[in-house]
């Protein structure tokens, strides 16, 4: 489970914000998917890629307005994120599984937000506050 101390501070305050949000997300995910709450994982889940879904365009836009020359390769992980998240919902609609959900937090969802935060999260806010 992510936890407030493991994610990374960046220079760029709004990604921190999103970040955060995510975290809280996450763990809402996992704790009413442990809690076997079908109805509540279903809602987490929609409001978890509808906030990926922002949260990733304000990055993206704030790198584009930047010039960041690593755009298209970062952007290229979200929209590969976001389709990954896509296809689990499927998958979770179809089997209704909340083991599933925790277990795809654990092993992973949060080692993919981590690495991403730490790598090209913190490379582009390190670029970002250049600018
Ligand atoms: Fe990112």
């Amino acid at each position: 489970m992510i936890t407030q101390d493991q994610l990374p501070m960046l220079a760029i305050a709004s990604m921190n914000d999103n970040h955060l949000e995510e975290m809280l997300l996450v763990q809402k995910l996992d704790s009413v998917a442990r809690a076997n709450d079908l109805d509540e994982v279903a809602k987490v889940l929609e409001e978890y890629v509808e906030h990926s879904i922002k949260h990733f365009a304000d990055e993206e836009k704030l790198m584009k307005e930047a010039d960041f020359p690593d755009y298209l390769t970062h952007k290229g992980e979200h929209d590969r994120h976001i389709k990954e998240l896509k296809a689990f919902i499927r998958y979770f609609e179809k089997n209704r599984d909340p083991k599933a959900i925790y277990t795809h937090i654990e092993g992973g969802l949060s080692p993919w937000i981590l690495h991403h935060m730490k790598t090209m999260d913190t490379e582009a806010a390190d670029f970002l506050k250049t600018k």
